[in-house]
């Protein structure tokens, strides 16, 4: 298996934190945070890794983890031109993974579990997707799973009326096939190729499966969740106290 960890986007949210640097070399602990989706896929033995990130901050990138050998990683990088969204800037993988198993996980994503048990379950399981949830309080916020007789029967996201509360968490494992689908997308509403959509294609073929994650989880892309992830990844008790 192969990683994906995707870094791109503008990071408006954190303005002017991300005027002049990337939003995910911004601190997270004791570490930027990219270090810690990076650690993740390390410690689950996915050392091969694509780092995709925009013009403007890959030099930064480079200079941060150059080979990634300092983090016990193998690292390969490609320059996303134009914030397009997550599923575009997976499509730039393709010939990377070469027909590779994929572990693709958000660079502004900070989980407590080990990925090691899902990156299992997914080679086990060998083909189509599958998906991490977690119940938050602020679904509306992500990609919000329905889930019917142990089921995901849809994905929304951002939905202004959530159906459940589990947020569809930034990693994800997919077989090579996700390039054909990513094709076949749509931009959004808001412009993007969206990785909603190619999880719901994978739904609608009957090969997406999910897991729901035990640890505590948060993004770290928007100032109160910034601070959400400093807390926890320092082992203090969230500001919110959701632990
Ligand atoms: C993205 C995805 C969303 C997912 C979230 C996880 O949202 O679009 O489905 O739940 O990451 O962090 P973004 O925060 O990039 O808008």
């Amino acid at each position: 298996m192969k990683g994906v960890l995707l870094a791109g986007g503008t990071g408006s949210r954190l303005a002017p934190l991300t005027a002049v640097t990337n939003k995910h070399l911004l601190p997270v602990g004791h570490e930027p945070m990219v270090f810690h989706p990076l650690r993740k896929l390390q410690r689950a033995g996915v050392t091969e890794v694509l780092l995709v990130t925009g013009r403007e901050h890959m030099g930064d990138m480079i200079e941060l983890l150059g080979s990634g050998r300092d983090l016990g990683l193998s690292l390969t990088y490609r320059v996303q031109d134009e914030p397009a969204g997550i599923a575009q800037a997976l499509s730039l993988a393709e010939v990377f993974a070469a027909g590779s198993l994929l572990a693709v996980v958000l660079g502004d994503n900070v989980f407590e579990d080990e990925l090691a048990g899902p990156c299992a379950r997914f080679r086990e399981q060998g083909r189509g997707a599958r998906i991490l949830l977690k119940a938050v309080p602020d679904p509306e916020r992500f990609g919000v799973a329905e889930v019917r007789e142990g089921r995901v029967t849809r994905i929304l996201e951002k939905p202004e009326r959530p159906p459940s509360d589990l947020a569809v968490t930034g990693a994800y494992f997919y077989d090579a096939r996700v390039f054909d689908l990513v094709r076949g997308l749509r931009p959004s509403a808001r412009g993007e190729l969206e990785i909603t959509d190619v999880n719901n294609a994978y739904l609608a073929a009957g090969e997406l499966e999910h897991e729901v994650l035990a640890g505590w989880w948060t993004d770290a892309g928007t100032f109160p969740s910034l601070l959400r992830a400093n807390a926890l990844a320092l082992g203090y008790p969230p500001p919110d106290g959701l632990g």
